[in-house]
């Protein structure tokens, strides 16, 4: 009892109710157990209080995965304000670091940790490692509450040899990780009311799920068998670097980029050499790209003006120009930039203006990573087969064609829950369900990962049922994400003040 009166005491600043639960919750954060870090960025130096390694759900699996770190500025437990927010008013930056549907530790202020994401054996070009900024330390010093929580991926396995991270695991833990913190909202400094969410590829994936599932109840089950807070998961915004999601998709859309390009590279700088498509993958592709109109049109989507955007059966039609629209914006903004991009043939530019762009050519200077069924592998070799695996099952396919063209005997199906659960295309607006109003997606132009489409179509149905995207093709941006990130923040404080 001293001990919950002490803790109220010291952080009566923030006024501590405890109400109903108590300082015995396991749920409930330690706000007295803390470690000081002191940090810099841009020559600013300042501290945090850091709280790393709690564990967010009753019943864990797993001690690392189902674990959080919370940083928070000092300054907020002294009454004092930062870039105009104070202890009430600073959102909470949610920030996952899943990539290849791993496993994913939290974030932390320590560059090491903090890695880009990894398509399985694809390492990031060494260049951009060395560049890149530690995500959390930026954000703290913008004067945000940052919380980041593990989750557990595709390969997680228990000493029984069972499966145990396979989907939509990843999405319930970083679900019951806001549930974490709506449910300490009244002790934690920051506003759990203004979660953004953050992530990259997979992790950008899980960040779209994120906005577009908030308290739907298909993943009640989920959350209750691990012990999550019994509050809401509803976050205020997402934000989504090249988004690898709509997987029981996205294959068509890949063939319905790159069919005709019958050479791929699929490793990343130093290791990019140049492979051949057999007869087979090139029938593959024919296949995959003839079924993506049929998709395409039956999300009936609108641009902006309300026209329709469709597919013919070649795949021609307004939805590509709208692509190519995409494509030109991110050229001007480039070119208004100082940038040169004379050297690219298929641009045309006068006036320094890109006017057209030769749709074939451009898709041939992207080049082709992955072989066709670029996500749904016939030998059940992708990180996604991985992903929708079971407790003792550990590659499924997760579409009809590749079931039906399987090269591996005896292979099986996702369950369909299972396959509507990962897709936020199905929960976007949907009745018992909160959609996050804000958006953020970025899809880099030379984002070979998945195709352009996959992030077009997410922003398009969102914009299509009432919801506000800032999209964009950031020019000649490979696989990546975090990279704008004080764009980003000009974004959140945007959308928060
Ligand atoms: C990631 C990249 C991929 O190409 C993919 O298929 C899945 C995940 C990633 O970087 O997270």
């Amino acid at each position: 009892k001293i001990f919950v009166i002490l803790i109220c005491v010291s952080t009566l600043a923030m006024g501590c109710k405890t109400g109903n639960k108590t300082q015995t919750d396991s749920l409930r954060i330690d706000i007295a157990n803390y470690k000081i870090e002191e940090l810099s960025y841009n020559g600013k130096e300042f501290k945090v209080r850091a709280y790393q390694g709690i564990i967010y759900v009753k019943k864990t699996v797993d001690s690392i995965f189902h674990s959080m770190n919370i940083y928070i500025p000092e300054e907020y437990f002294n009454g004092k304000s930062i870039n105009g927010y104070t202890a009430e008013t600073a959102p909470i930056f949610y920030p996952n670091q899943v990539g290849g549907y791993m496993p994913a530790e939290p974030a932390s202020t320590t560059g090491t940790k903090f890695m880009p994401p990894l398509n399985g054996n694809i390492p990031m070009n060494p260049q951009e490692l060395k560049e890149r900024e530690n995500t959390v330390i930026v954000a703290l010093s913008h004067g945000y509450v940052v919380a980041s929580a593990g989750a557990r991926g595709r390969t997680n396995k228990n000493t029984d040899g069972k499966y145990f991270g396979k989907a939509p695991a990843g999405l319930i833990d970083l679900k019951a990780g806001v549930r974490y913190l709506k449910y300490n909202d009244d002790i934690l400094p920051g506003d759990a009311n203004k979660i953004i969410s953050n992530g990259t590829s997979a992790g950008g994936a899980m960040s779209a799920l994120l906005g577009a599932t908030g308290d739907n109840p298909d993943y009640l089950p989920y959350l209750k068998e691990i012990g999550a807070a019994e509050t809401s998961d509803a976050i205020f915004a997402s934000s989504d670097y090249c988004p690898i999601t709509n997987l029981d998709n996205a294959d068509k859309a890949y063939e319905w980029q790159y069919n005709g390009i019958n050479e791929y590279k699929s490793g990343r700088g130093a290791n990019s050499g140049a492979s051949k498509l057999s007869e087979n993958q090139i029938r593959v592709s024919a296949d995959l790209k003839s079924q993506f109109p049929k998709y395409l049109n039956s999300l009936k989507l609108t641009d902006e003006q309300g026209n329709s955007l469709k597919l013919d059966e070649n795949g021609e039609g307004s939805f590509k120009e709208f692509m190519k629209k995409q494509v030109l914006i991110s050229a001007n903004k480039a070119i208004n930039e100082g940038n040169d991009l004379s050297m690219h043939s298929w641009l045309s530019i006068r006036n320094h203006q890109a006017i057209q762009i030769d749709w074939n050519g451009y898709v041939k200077y992207m080049e082709r990573q992955k072989t066709p069924p670029a996500f749904d592998a016939l030998d059940l070799s992708s990180a996604e087969n991985m992903e929708f695996g079971t407790e003792t099952i550990d590659k499924q396919h997760f579409t009809e064609y590749s079931k039906e063209h399987s090269l591996v005997e005896n292979s099986k199906l996702a369950d369909a829950k299972v396959i509507k659960m990962l897709n936020p295309m199905n929960y976007i607006g949907t009745s018992n369900t909160k959609t996050v109003q804000y958006w953020r997606i970025r899809h880099g132009s030379k984002d070979k990962d998945t195709a352009l489409a996959i992030s077009a179509i997410l922003t398009l149905k969102l914009r299509n049922n009432g919801f506000d995207v800032d999209y964009l093709l950031p020019w000649d941006k490979p696989h990546s994400g975090d990279y704008d990130l004080a764009e980003l923040f000009e974004w959140i404080d945007g959308i928060v003040k």
